[in-house]
C-alpha cells in the first residue's frame, strides 16, 4: 500500500459533511480503489464553534484557508464552500490558489466553473494538476465523466436536461395537483426544496449554469453563461398545464443544447415535452439528461441532482479519481475548448410553438389568426378552442417547426389584431 493521499476540505456543509460521512463509511474500500488510504488532513469552516452533523477533529477544523492552501502535504483541495450570496469569492481564489500550488482540486461549485472554468483549466494544465467538478452539474448523476471518457467516441448532437430539482418538483405538483405557481412554489419553500429568494431556480439561473458547463464540455467550444438563452417558469399556469394535458404533452424547465455544422445553441425554458418522451416521466426532484451521440444514439441519465450524500458520491468520486492519478503521476484528463463554434442567438433557433391567445368570441377571429401566421411562414399542427360564448375566449395552437425570427414577427402581428386581448403564453414544444 502507498503513503495516504492528503485532502483539504474545505466547507463542511450539506456536500461537506456527506463527504466526511461516505470517506468515514467506505475508507476501506475507497483505499484498495485509489491504491493507497486517503486521509481528510484539515477541514476549513467559517465558524470553528459550530456544533457538525458528523463528527470530525477539532484539531483538524481551521478557519484559516492558508492552512490548507499552504501545507505541502496536502494533495488534494476539496472547495465545497459554495458562493454564498452568488460571490464567486473566496471559492474562486482557493482553487487558483491550490492548482498554483501544484495542487489537484475537486469542486461542486457550478458557479465558479461556469464563469471561471476555462482560466482554471488552463491554469491547471500549466502547473500539471486535475480540476474535477463532476457534483457541479446534476449532483449524483456522474455526467461530466459520461461526456469526457465513457462518450469520447462520439460526437455529441444534443443534449436535454431537467438539471433543477427545484423546478421539476414545481412543475410536477402543478401538473398533478392543478395548483398555481406561487401556492407550489410556497409549499417548496416549507418543505426546504426553494430557497426563501428563489430567483436561482425558478428564474433558470442555476440551470443555465449547468448547461453552459455540460455544453462547453460535450461540444468542446467555450459557452458562457451569458451565451445561454434563459427563461423561468414563473409564467407557467394551471391552464397551460392542463391545455399541454390535453394536447398530450407535459411542461418541464428544459436545459437544451445542439450542435450544428459551424455553430451551437444553448438555451434553458419551460418546455412542452410529448408524454412518451423519456423526459416527460422525469418528476418531483430527480434530474435527468437525455444525450444524443453520433455512434451510441439516444442515452438517458436519470438520478438525484443535489443532497448530501448524492452530491458527496460524486464528489468522493472525484477523490479517488484524483488519487489514482496522483499515485500514477499523472495529471487527469482536463478536456477544454479544441473549437469554437458561434452560438446561435434566440432568433436564430429553429422549434415548434404552443401559442395560448386569448379572443374575442366572434366569427372570423381563427381565420385572422392563422392569416397572421401564414403572412410569417408559420404553419399550425393543432389548435384549440375553449368557453364558447365568454370574453374572452381562449385559442390554442401548436405550430410546426419555424425559425424564432418568424415566430415573433408573427405573435406581433396578432397581438395587435383587435380581435385579440391579449397573447397569454408562448411555450417551445421540443422531443418530438
Ligand atoms: N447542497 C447540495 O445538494 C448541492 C448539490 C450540488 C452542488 N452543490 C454545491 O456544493 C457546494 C457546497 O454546497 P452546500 O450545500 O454544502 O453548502 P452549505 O451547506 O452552505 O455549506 C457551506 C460550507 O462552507 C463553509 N464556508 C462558507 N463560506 C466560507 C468561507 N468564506 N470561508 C470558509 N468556510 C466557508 C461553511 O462554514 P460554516 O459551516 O462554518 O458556516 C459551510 O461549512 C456549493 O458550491 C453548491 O452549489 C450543493
Amino acid at each position: 500500500m502507498h503513503s495516504p493521499v492528503r485532502v483539504g476540505l474545505m466547507g463542511l456543509g450539506t456536500v461537506g459533511s456527506g463527504v466526511v460521512e461516505i470517506m468515514a463509511k467506505h475508507a476501506e474500500q475507497l483505499a484498495h480503489r485509489s491504491g493507497g488510504p486517503i486521509e481528510i488532513s484539515r477541514i476549513l469552516v467559517r465558524d470553528a464553534s459550530k456544533t457538525r452533523s458528523v463528527p470530525v477533529a477539532l484539531e483538524r477544523i481551521t478557519t484559516d484557508a492558508g492552512e490548507i492552501l499552504d501545507d505541502p502535504s496536502i494533495d488534494i483541495v476539496v472547495e465545497l464552500i459554495g458562493c454564498p450570496g452568488g460571490r464567486v469569492e473566496p471559492a474562486r481564489s482557493y482553487i487558483a490558489g491550490a492548482l498554483e500550488r501544484g495542487k489537484h482540486v475537486v469542486t461542486a461549485n457550478k458557479d465558479v466553473i461556469a464563469k471561471h472554468g476555462r482560466e482554471l483549466i488552463q491554469l491547471a494544465r500549466e502547473h500539471r494538476v486535475g480540476l474535477y467538478f463532476e457534483a457541479a452539474v446534476a449532483g449524483g448523476i456522474p455526467i461530466i465523466k459520461s461526456i469526457k471518457e465513457a462518450l469520447v467516441a462520439n460526437e455529441v448532437q444534443a443534449i436535454m436536461g431537467i438539471i433543477n430539482g427545484t423546478t421539476n418538483y414545481m412543475l410536477t405538483k402543478m401538473a398533478h395537483e392543478g395548483r398555481p405557481f406561487e401556492e407550489v412554489l410556497r409549499e417548496a419553500q416549507e418543505m426546504g426544496y426553494a430557497e426563501a429568494d428563489p430567483t436561482s431556480d425558478v428564474e433558470g439561473h442555476d440551470a443555465a449554469y449547468k448547461l453552459a458547463i455540460l455544453a462547453s464540455l460535450a461540444f468542446e467550444t467555450p459557452v458562457a453563461v451569458d451565451d445561454v438563452y434563459r427563461e423561468g417558469i414563473t409564467r407557467v399556469t394551471p391552464e397551460d398545464m392542463a391545455y399541454a394535458d390535453e394536447l398530450g404533452y407535459v411542461i418541464k424547465l428544459l436545459a437544451i443544447a445542439k450542435a450544428h455544422e459551424e455553430t451551437i445553441e444553448a438555451r434553458v425554458h419551460p418546455t412542452m415535452v410529448p408524454k412518451e418522451h423519456p423526459l416527460a416521466a422525469v418528476n418531483d426532484v430527480f434530474n435527468a439528461i437525455f444525450i444524443e451521440g453520433d455512434a451510441v444514439g439516444e442515452l438517458m441519465f436519470y438520478g438525484r441532482g443535489a443532497g448530501k450524500l448524492p452530491t458527496g458520491s460524486a464528489v468522493v468520486a472525484d477523490i479517488v479519481e484524483a488519487a489514482q492519478n496522483i499515485r500514477r503521476g499523472v495529471d487527469g484528463r482536463l478536456g477544454g475548448a479544441v473549437r469554437e463554434k458561434r452560438v446561435l442567438s434566440p432568433l436564430e433557433v429553429v422549434s415548434s410553438y404552443y401559442v395560448h391567445a386569448k379572443v374575442v368570441d366572434s366569427p372570423g377571429v381563427l381565420a385572422q389568426i392563422a392569416k397572421a401566421f401564414g403572412d410569417h411562414e408559420v404553419s399550425i399542427s393543432s389548435v384549440i378552442q375553449k368557453g364558447r360564448g365568454e370574453d374572452p375566449v381562449s385559442l390554442v395552437f401548436v405550430t410546426h417547426k419555424v425559425l424564432e425570427r418568424n415566430m415573433q414577427a408573427a405573435l406581433k402581428q396578432i397581438a395587435a389584431l383587435p380581435v385579440v386581448r391579449s397573447v397569454a403564453n408562448v411555450i417551445r414544444v421540443e422531443g418530438e
